[in-house]
């Protein structure tokens, strides 16, 4: 598969419908992914920006030798060294070794450090240009730190594209491949998701680097993501929702998270919920079972969110491991803003309110209760009154 982006630009990348996983299995992709690779034609030269993931070597090489003579590639750009996009390059530097690799200076050590080839590598900055001829230049833009350091942007002038890689992409198999032809609701939940387990960490680069492009005065007709569907029906979209998102974001919604052997602390998160609907009724209040749902869903929710309730009964003097490992996982996505409250049953010592509430305060998370909610055994009449005073707290707390 292959289609026009424009006259000058074609996509020749892959859209991989099986995906599951992505990152090993650190990150959900219920919807697939694409790993977009493009091939611009200059007036006198010809680029081909990104590859695709190193299984789809051989079938992204085959389509390509379709669209083009591999020779007449004159230069590669490698925006970003992971492998989902530069996987095809050993195999494709195979066949036209000695092909300018252009990448940030990072990109070089990524890159080396993957493959261990001596690439004929050009490292670029900010500013730097490829001439395609006739005045039509690629210009580059390093974009350290969105999401690795050596990711990096580029900007083809007369055509006004940006090809800004991992940036307002989405695990979002599609043959659409247009951002107005796909549902708008999959294609922004796919778009915040990604935001959300990917880019939270980095938000206040995030903000300054689309106010530094958006300095430059470049017109801007398409964005060309390497995941996902192209933006093309008016683009500033997704840069305008990246500004709202990197923005300590929040929704009108309190997520109540808990895991359960026995039901109780299940039955004290219901009633947590009916005091934070009773205290707060325009409240979006969701919860979910740590261990019976998605941890990226999960995640996404806690990114909208103005609150989060956080329960676990003790076992061993400790936590049930979904949320153990839920709270590795949002204390390294730096999540800014947002208040907190934790709760569980126990029978005998209890332990698992003080090391939740710990693990929240290390994930920067504000305790809206110091003591949170201890429940002895399964919840009585007494527990469940103190479960919904615990939701009324929260619901006022977040008003
Ligand atoms: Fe899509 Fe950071 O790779």
């Amino acid at each position: 598969m292959s289609f026009k982006v424009n006259s000058n630009v074609t996509w020749v990348g892959k859209v991989d419908w099986e995906l599951r996983k992505f990152h090993g299995e650190e990150l959900s992709a219920h919807r697939g992914s694409t790993y977009n690779s493009y091939l611009v034609r200059g007036p006198e030269k010809t680029v081909l920006i990104d590859s695709v993931w190193g299984p789809f070597a051989k079938e992204f090489l085959q389509n390509l030798k379709k669209e083009i003579d591999l020779n007449k590639i004159d230069y590669i750009v490698a925006n970003h060294g992971e492998t989902d996009h530069s996987g095809a390059l050993p195999e494709l530097l195979r066949e036209i070794p000695g092909t300018p690799v252009y990448c940030s200076h990072a990109g070089v050590k990524s890159l080396k450090g993957q493959y261990h080839e001596e690439w004929n590598f050009i490292p670029v900055k900010t500013g730097d240009k490829i001439d395609l001829g006739g005045g039509k230049e690629l210009v580059f833009v390093e974009a350290k730190m969105l999401h690795w350091p050596d990711s990096m942007f580029c900007y083809l002038t007369g055509d006004h594209i940006l090809f800004p890689n991992d940036a307002f992409g989405q695990h979002y198999a599609t043959e659409y491949m247009f951002n107005d032809l796909v549902d708008q609701t999959e294609l922004y939940a796919e778009a915040i998701k990604y935001y959300a387990n990917i880019l939270t960490p980095f938000s206040p680069l995030v903000t300054a680097k689309i106010k530094e492009v958006v300095g430059m005065n470049l017109p801007v007709e398409m964005i060309c993501p390497s995941h996902g569907v192209i933006w093309r029906d008016d683009p500033l979209q997704i840069v305008n929702k990246y500004l709202e998102w990197a923005d300590s974001y929040q929704e009108n919604q309190v997520t109540i998270i808990y895991d359960t052997m026995w039901d109780g602390t299940r039955k004290t998160a219901e009633a947590i919920a009916l005091g934070l609907k009773e205290e707060n009724p325009e409240l979006n209040i969701k919860l979910y079972n740590a261990a019976r749902s998605d941890v990226n869903d999960i995640i996404t929710e806690i990114f909208k969110s103005k609150a989060i309730i956080i329960g676990s009964p003790t076992i061993n003097k400790g936590i049930l491991h979904s949320i153990s490992s839920l709270m590795e996982m949002a204390k390294g996505l730096k999540f800014k803003q947002k208040k907190a409250a934790a709760f569980g049953c126990y029978g005998w010592s209890g332990e698992s309110v003080g090391v939740v509430n710990q693990l929240l305060e290390e994930a920067g998370f504000e305790l809206i209760s110091k003591e949170g909610l201890k429940v002895l055994w399964n919840p009585d009449q007494e527990a469940v009154e103190a479960a919904k005073t615990l939701g009324r707290e929260v619901g006022k707390a977040v008003k």
